[in-house]
């Protein structure tokens, strides 16, 4: 069962790796819907989704192994046009009469497109173009009917077109930004080729997120969990242009937030929608938990357990709630698709509750990406101190202090995030990074601060770069920023010394230190 997507949009096959996200991304910033199906899903069942077209993603196999991943045949002769991105457009050459083989060399980087002929998809291409390549493998001539479009050093087929048939393949990457003129190629493909129209836009994404909730929820009542983090905060409010008084949000105070998250949610609340919040002061109860701890893991499952405890207290006193909101992402489900990531921590997502609960989950942000949910947050009236808020893990705190969690060290990293955050917002840093915050160790060392011996914590400054969390890059901060965040740090919060800055990308470390 799934809401009433839009249809005429762009069906996206995704042969692994992370391209099929970032296309159907793409075509979305296009204003065209898209939708994710994995490889080799039944052709029906794209087809009830009503395409325009399809994209078939890149991915890390190889065309010429035995058992190569493969479409559903009757994509062939479905009439819809097709476009191939690199393992898609070899997948076409293999399938449709032309050769795919490996290559003498892999390609990985820039590399200067020629385009040989008049092309529908490069139209708005110079004679030359730079572009990104990332194959092994080579087309060595394009499917039957098909004309090659442009050539690359040692790249014979880099690009291939069959009007008649609606066949197109590109071996290298418009998806990336490192293909300056992707964009455009895309454009040709939804606009040109496939006779979409411009219709996804933030009405839309809204209406998408209600009727869902609407669509689930029916006559019932719906409980939410708000943790602060943006993803929460837009289902709820979602959930209360939905329902109305038949929702009700939970925020519960772990004692783990950042500095005036807790007092930051309910205003928003408050003023924008007027809605019914129980505030469940909790710190005490997370503290008792943690007390003695300094495994991570056994940090994360105290405070994930606890957290499920409270919210059964708090669901007992609404017996009459059928369901509960999450603010689930389009990139997790498409993810949990997979489900072949190695678990690296155990991730702790506020409302990740036991079954035996009997509430139904409502996920009505489950077809957006994360920068359409913060449309829709901005849409339906959350402030931008809200829905540009950096990611923040749901045991907070508690994973940023290294050893044991006390009210002292909570005190201190948070006195010291805080520091941290207003100095990057005054740099005007905030959004072009992906989080930067504040750990505190669980060691000391000795300084001299007036003219006395000190023996006290260091505090870490984190700050990255990332597209998706998966991997990372430390951020080259301004020295002159991290002077002053140093020099704020040691002289306004008590008990630290020492402030050093984590050169460390992911991987090999994580974003956070626990
Ligand atoms: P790591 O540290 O694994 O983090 O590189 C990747 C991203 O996930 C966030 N994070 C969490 N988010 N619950 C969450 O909701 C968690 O338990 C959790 N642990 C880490 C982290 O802040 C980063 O953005």
């Amino acid at each position: 069962m799934s809401a009433e997507l839009p249809r005429r949009g762009i069906a996206v096959l995704d042969f692994g790796g992370q391209y099929a996200q970032l296309i159907a991304r793409r075509v979305r910033e296009c204003g065209v819907f898209s939708q994710i199906f994995p490889h080799d899903v039944p052709w029906e069942e794209v087809a009830a989704a009503a395409p325009v077209g399809v994209i078939l993603s890149g991915g890390p196999d190889s065309v010429v192994s035995a058992g190569a991943l493969d479409v559903d045949p009757a994509l062939w002769d479905a009439g819809v046009p097709v476009l191939g991105i690199c393992y898609g457009a070899q997948l076409m050459a293999a399938r449709l009469g032309g050769e795919v083989a490996q290559s003498a060399r892999a390609q990985y980087g820039p590399a200067r497109l020629q385009v040989r002929s008049a092309s529908i998809l490069l139209a708005d291409f110079g004679e030359e173009e730079e572009v990104w390549m990332s194959h092994s493998d080579e087309i060595v001539s394009p499917p039957s009917g098909a004309v090659v479009t442009a050539s690359a050093e040692e790249v014979v087929v880099a690009a291939f077109e069959d009007l008649a048939n609606g066949r197109f393949g590109v071996q290298f990457h418009p998806e990336v930004s490192h293909t300056p003129k992707g964009k455009a190629l895309l454009e040709r493909f939804l606009f040109d080729v496939c006779g979409a129209t411009r219709s996804w836009n933030r009405s839309q994404m809204v209406s998408l997120a209600i009727d869902e909730v609407r669509r689930v929820v029916g006559s019932g009542r719906a409980i939410c969990a708000l943790s602060g983090g943006v993803d929460s905060a837009v289902a709820a409010a979602v959930g209360i242009r939905a329902l109305g008084d038949r929702l009700t949000c939970v925020f519960v105070d772990t004692g783990l937030m950042r500095k005036g998250e807790g007092e930051a949610v309910r205003e928003a609340f408050r003023e924008n929608f007027g809605a019914e919040l129980i505030y469940v002061e909790a710190a005490e109860r997370f503290l008792a938990g943690l007390a003695g701890l300094v495994d991570p893991e056994a940090k994360r499952k105290v405070i994930g357990e606890t957290f499920i405890r409270i919210f059964e207290e708090v669901a007992a006193e609404h017996p009459d709630a059928t369901h509960l909101i999450q603010g689930t992402l389009y990139s997790d489900v498409v993810e949990s698709g997979g489900g072949k990531a190695a678990r690296i921590k155990s991730h702790h997502n506020v409302g990740a509750l036991p079954e035996d609960m009997k509430l139904e989950l409502v996920e009505p942000l489950r077809y957006l990406f994360k920068d359409e949910v913060r449309a829709v947050g901005e849409e339906l009236g959350l402030p931008p101190s809200l829905v540009w808020r950096q990611p923040f893990p749901g045991p907070g705190l508690a994973v940023r202090i290294v050893g044991e969690v006390s009210r002292d060290r909570i005190e201190m990293v948070r006195a010291a995030d805080a520091i941290l955050a207003e100095e990057v917002a005054a740099a005007g840093l905030e959004r072009a990074l992906w989080q930067a915050f504040c750990v505190l160790l669980g060691l000391r060392s000795v300084g001299v601060q007036g003219d006395r011996r000190t023996y006290a914590h260091p505090v870490v400054i984190r700050a990255v770069h990332s597209q998706d969390a998966m991997t990372a890059d430390f951020a080259r901060l301004p020295w002159e920023l991290l002077e002053r965040v140093s020099a704020r740090i040691v002289n306004e919060v008590a008990g630290v010394n020492r402030v050093v800055y984590d050169i460390t990308p992911k991987p090999p470390g994580t974003i956070e230190w626990e």
